[in-house]
């Protein structure tokens, strides 16, 4: 069973990782996407790659920081597939320190990249969603956002903001028939955790109740679930797929 056939999705930061495990599942059950991510050249071959699968797919360079690129994107699904169902708030970066050491250009990066990355998307989603009367909105916090992580006071801040905006974005947006809800990953393998030092990798692992790291495709399929209607009562909740981590 398909379950977002003739549905648009956008992901943003779906070049690598996680967006492009999701830009696939998404893809798999019928939705037209997008492929947007600040390395145009990656979004260029993921689209390429889901194309040569048999999908619909775009490649819409988009650094989610530029207010005018966000809401380009956005239009830029209506105007390819017509209509924009599904926007992923995905894009991230990590700049780790610990406070002394942390600069406030560290601060501000990761607060731009990922809180003002996902309002500026939740935004302009909402702008055509409205007129469309139905749309799904989903934005990738973490649970660092929910417990706290040393060396990430900027990324534990963001993704914490990121719960936050997604429900008061839910209370605005309901009466459009529109929802929005979050999801927190726990620690996933892509390059994101790659670059951790393997210490701390195996002290998070040993705290993981399911007894494993989480692979994208775990995240993918909890957005493809709130991407469908099979999430149709579901707005202003926060999902953790994180293997029990931090429950
Ligand atoms: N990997 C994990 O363990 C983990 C855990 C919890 C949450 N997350 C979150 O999941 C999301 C994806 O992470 P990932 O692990 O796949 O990371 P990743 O580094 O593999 O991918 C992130 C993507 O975002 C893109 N990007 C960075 N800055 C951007 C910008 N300004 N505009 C547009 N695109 C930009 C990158 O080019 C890259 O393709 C992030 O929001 C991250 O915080 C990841």
């Amino acid at each position: 069973m398909k379950l977002l056939e003739g549905r648009a999705a956008v992901v943003t930061g779906s070049a690598q990782g996680i967006g492009l495990a999701v830009a696939t599942v998404l893809a798999g059950h019928g939705a037209s996407v997008v492929v947007s991510d600040i390395n145009a050249e990656g979004a260029e071959k993921a689209a390429a790659d889901l194309e040569a699968q048999g999908h619909r797919a775009l490649a819409v360079p988009c650094d989610v920081t530029d207010e005018r690129a966000v809401g380009a994107l956005a239009d830029a699904c209506r105007d390819a597939f017509g209509t924009l169902d599904v926007m992923v708030n995905n894009a991230g970066v990590t700049r780790d320190a610990s406070m002394p050491k942390m600069t406030l250009e560290d601060f501000r990066t990761v607060i731009d990249v990922h809180l003002q990355g996902a309002w500026l998307g939740t935004r302009a989603a909402g702008r055509l969603m409205r007129e469309q009367r139905r749309g799904s909105i989903i934005n990738i916090s973490s649970i660092s956002g929910k417990a706290g992580n040393f060396g990430q006071t900027n990324y534990s801040a963001a993704k914490a903001g990121i719960v936050g905006l997604t429900k008061a974005a839910a209370r605005e947006l309901a009466r459009h028939d529109i929802r929005v809800n979050a999801i927190q990953p726990g620690p996933i393998r892509t390059a994101m955790t790659a670059a951790m030092p393997p210490r701390v990798l195996e002290q998070m692992l040993a705290n993981i109740p399911l007894g494993r790291i989480g692979e994208p495709e775990d995240v993918a399929n909890a957005v493809l679930f709130l991407a469908s209607d099979l999430a149709a009562f579901i707005t202003g909740t926060v999902i953790e797929v994180a293997g029990g981590r931090h429950m």
